[in-house]
């Protein structure tokens, strides 16, 4: 019989000690510092019955943890993710690094520049709401899209959390496939974009002013994307089966060699651009042996690897 933590954490068949750790932090609201100090606490019977139940999911059932306690931690931040979204992973981390230090490089040569920032499959929008905390020259504009509108709510969440009020009015949020709301042919970017925003975070009236700004002084426009790119063979036949049977597949498979959404992505970009010829960087990240096939395929563009601890990861931009 379990009253407190000290008794789980004495308990030999409860193997996974800081599993068990985070589990009783977040059921009883409490960082896990506070638990381990106040570990003789009596836990009442009902949330000891939960924390044991998410324990045999987590032991029995391969269920992640952050889909236990609702939480990631991504460049030190902790991000809200529920089973709709994928688990940031350390890899993507490398993208916001490669994104901060391009526009670090840009500002030393123009000052005056600025730009706007695309994150195309947000999830639970870590890629936007980092690169935004993680730049000192923000962009006017953070737009994020998923294909998933549950995603979507959840990167609300985390906008909310973790970017300071006083600039979450720059951020939109759309429902889109990639980014079809720019390349649209009755798209003149920006204006008719506000009519297709589902959420958004800032009045129409702000919006508008600020898109009518960035078409005017021809700002930046800046992709980072974490688009699905496992061929659909590696991904059912993996033996990760935490990643399986609990994270969403639609996030993952990019079918035949993996590649298919970033082409479109950037077929996309290729077409608003004859219609607005702005200036763009895109980010992905993708395989090592993919990124070797997206640069022979777009000889044109210029295209940069950046390596991740992963051996077998990078993260490509392409302007
Ligand atoms: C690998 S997850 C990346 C999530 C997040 N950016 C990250 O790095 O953790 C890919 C995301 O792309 C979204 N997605 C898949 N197909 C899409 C499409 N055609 N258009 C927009 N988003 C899409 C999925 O719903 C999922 O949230």
């Amino acid at each position: 019989m379990h009253t407190c933590l000290f008794d789980l954490l004495a308990d030999p068949a409860i193997t996974h000690k800081s599993i068990i750790k985070r589990i009783v932090s977040h059921h009883c609201g409490r960082d896990l510092t506070d638990c381990i100090v106040h570990q003789d606490d009596t836990i009442d019977s009902e949330t000891m019955r939960k924390i044991l139940a998410d324990y045999s999911d987590f032991r029995d059932k391969n269920k992640p943890i952050e889909y236990i306690v609702w939480r990631c931690e991504f460049l030190g931040r902790k991000f809200v993710v529920t089973p709709a979204t994928l688990i940031p992973r350390a890899e993507t981390e490398y993208m916001i690094i490669a994104v901060r230090d391009r526009i670090h490089d840009q500002y030393k040569k123009n000052s005056t520049d600025q730009f706007c920032l695309y994150d195309i499959g947000t999830g639970s929008g870590v890629l936007g709401v980092s690169v935004d905390c993680e730049t000192e020259h923000r962009a006017t504009c953070v737009m994020m899209t998923d294909i998933d509108e549950k995603c979507l709510v959840v990167a609300r969440q985390n906008i909310e959390r973790l970017v300071s009020k006083k600039y979450q009015h720059r951020f939109h949020l759309q429902k889109a496939d990639l980014c079809d709301f720019l390349a649209s042919s009755d798209c003149v970017f920006p204006k008719n974009v506000q009519h297709r925003l589902d959420v958004t975070m800032s009045n129409k009236n702000t919006l508008h002013h600020e898109w009518d700004t960035m078409t005017q002084s021809k700002h930046i426009h800046i992709f980072v994307a974490n688009l699905p790119y496992i061929p659909d063979q590696a991904f059912f036949g993996s033996d990760e089966l935490s990643v399986r049977e609990w994270e969403p597949h639609h996030a993952f498979i990019g079918w035949d060699d993996g590649l298919d959404l970033y082409r479109r992505q950037l077929r996309q970009r290729s077409e608003w651009k004859t219609i607005n010829p702005v200036r763009t960087i895109m980010f992905c990240e993708m395989m090592t042996w993919q990124a070797e096939i997206l640069v022979r395929e777009f000889p044109y563009l210029v295209q940069t690897v950046h390596h991740t601890f992963h051996a077998n990861i990078v993260i490509l931009s392409m302007e």
